[in-house]
């Protein structure tokens, strides 16, 4: 019976995970097709209802990632989205919610092979899980990702001014 594919969501900051998830491609290294991405200016800008709502769409797994620690270009917005991120994975089970459809990491622009290999745990990770019973008509995920896509959030979020 072939495996099916899931529906993961992947929120990348634009500067470093982006980037190596683009480096990945043009080096052609093998990944699982599952990732749908979100392109954000930084991990700061990571709404943690974003992936609660993901999930609650019908996302079979939610993967954020972004620069390292130290290395945020707005300086500390992936330490605001750390602790964000955080109590929101401690706070899934308590949705229902099996917290391993969730994880967060970091992975720079010059890290593709270090992006295939989480790209590929995360995916594997998710398969061993039962799938996400699809909504009747099977819009939630593109509806969310279009009002990602049109949401005026800032940032960082981290009170710096920056936009
Ligand atoms: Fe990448 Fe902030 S710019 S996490």
């Amino acid at each position: 019976m072939p495996i099916l594919e899931r529906r993961i969501i992947g929120f990348l900051c634009n500067w470093c995970s982006y980037g190596g998830a683009d480096a990945a491609g043009v080096s052609r290294f093998t990944q699982p097709t599952d990732l749908r991405v979100v392109r954000l200016p930084c991990t700061g800008r990571m709404n943690p209802i974003f992936v609660v709502k993901a999930l609650l769409a019908g996302a079979d797994g939610v993967l954020v990632s972004g620069c390292h620690p130290k290395d945020c270009h707005y300086s500390e917005g992936n330490y605001y989205a750390r602790r964000r991120l955080e109590v929101i994975k401690r706070f899934l089970p308590v949705l229902g919610i099996e917290p391993l459809r969730f994880e967060y990491t970091w992975v720079s622009a010059a890290e593709a092979k270090r992006w295939q290999e989480v790209v590929t745990a995360f995916t594997e990770q998710i398969h061993a899980l039962p799938p996400v019973p699809r909504l009747p008509d099977d819009t939630g995920i593109e509806r969310l990702l279009r009002e990602l896509e049109n949401s005026p959030l800032p940032i960082c979020g981290c009170h710096a001014g920056h936009e």
